[in-house]
């Protein structure tokens, strides 16, 4: 952190040749450091007050990726309730692979699922196979993330994608006090992909709250990178974060520290963090490092205070969210939704049920995660 005195004049035509921006990467999943093993346990509960009238109907769940551990667990969860409900479960992930996942979901529909769920990769290309659903009455239930362009979903689950942004942006508001201090703090941006609706929401909840620190000097960003697109990561890699964040060291902070890294992503945290430790940042300079879904890994660098915090999202409240919106699609029950206005796909505006995030950090982890059953202890502590 430096007094308010210099401002970053740092020609930023350079970074441009520096970095890797949305288009590049395309192929490369984004990997994590949690194998798959420590994930949390599915939670196999029913959701409360539904009886089991599953029996005898296919729901073909798709997923984006086995590479980042909040889809294990959804994709667990998922099927974990749906199987207690009666449900048979055709479960599949694509590895981030956009044709992958066109394939799976045209092959769970040719197999005669009763209801697709899924969580895409890219938002906007499963328009056709969308339609061949519709055109099959298939019903379609987006899953996290919405569906783009297409009038073939029937209702969405998700978190408060925006209220994600908000909250990250008032952690870092709160911890830097920055409406009341003198100081001034270098920040670099690191945010999700740009196929993606959630990135672009937690974009802009991000920046109603740090944006006027931007424009004021509380917050310098050396790269001059604030924009979405110019910090959007594809595919959500954690391997370009990591190189974006070298090559920002490299080209903006040989004299001055990088005093936060805003990312959307714990697994862009683990990239930042990577990063780092190969430019020498210890304890005595280390950055205040955001992250979203309080991955395992995350959770254990939020102890050991390289990461320090994420916004934890239940995936176990969001499966029991959607799979009473299944229901509703099958049975003619009614789900329960909080937002009929902000989930406009570009054809519909998609009944959504929003759940809450919750920024955990050092301070909070044990209440929230801990004895929320999240993680245990023991699996912290490994
Ligand atoms: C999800 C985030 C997740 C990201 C990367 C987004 O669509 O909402 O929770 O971190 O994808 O997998």
């Amino acid at each position: 952190m430096k007094k308010k005195v210099l401002g970053a004049l740092l020609s930023v035509a350079m970074v441009a040749t520096l970095l890797v921006g949305c288009g590049g990467n395309d192929a490369a999943p984004a990997t994590t450091e949690a194998p798959a093993a420590e994930a949390p346990a599915a939670d196999a509960a029913a959701p409360a007050d539904t009886a089991a009238t599953g029996s005898g109907k296919k729901v073909g769940v798709a997923m984006p990726t086995q590479s980042s551990e909040r889809w294990i667990n959804d994709g667990a969860n998922m099927k974990a309730q749906l199987e207690a409900l009666g449900y048979e479960v055709d479960l599949q992930y694509a590895e981030d692979d956009v044709q992958m996942q066109v394939s799976q979901i045209e092959n769970m529909i040719a197999s005669g699922v009763n209801c697709l769920v899924i969580a895409s990769i890219d938002s906007g290309a499963l328009v056709n196979v969308e339609a061949q659903a519709k055109e099959a009455g298939i019903p379609i239930i987006a899953y996290d993330r919405l569906l783009m362009d297409t009038d073939a979903v029937s209702y969405y689950a998700t978190f408060d994608n925006k209220g994600v942004g908000t909250a990250i942006g008032k952690y870092i508001e709160e911890k830097k006090d920055l409406a009341n201090t003198s100081e001034t703090f270098t920040i670099e941006f690191f945010m999700g992909s740009p196929d993606d609706n959630n990135a672009h929401m937690l974009y802009d909840g991000l920046m109603e709250v740090l944006q006027p620190y931007l424009d004021n000097g509380t917050l310098i960003c050396k790269s001059g990178r604030t924009s979405f697109d110019d910090t959007c990561i594809l595919r959500w890699s954690q391997e370009t974060a990591q190189q974006n964040c070298e090559n920002y060291l490299t080209g903006f902070y040989a004299d001055e520290d990088l005093d936060i890294c805003a990312t959307a992503f714990d697994g862009f945290a683990y990239g930042c963090k990577a990063a780092l430790e190969g430019a020498g940042y210890t304890e005595a300079n280390w950055p205040l490092i955001t992250g979203q879904d309080a991955e395992l890994m995350a959770t254990k660098n939020i102890i050991s205070g390289k990461q320090t915090m994420s916004i934890y999202k239940d995936t176990r409240l969001l499966a029991e969210k959607c799979v009473t919106m299944v229901q509703a699609v099958l049975e003619g029950a009614e789900p329960e939704i909080n937002d009929t206005e902000q989930y406009d796909n570009g054809k519909i505006v998609v009944p959504s049920y929003l759940c809450t995030p919750v920024a955990v950090d050092k301070d909070n982890y044990e209440e929230i995660i801990v004895e929320g059953g999240y993680y245990t202890a023991e699996q912290l502590a490994e």
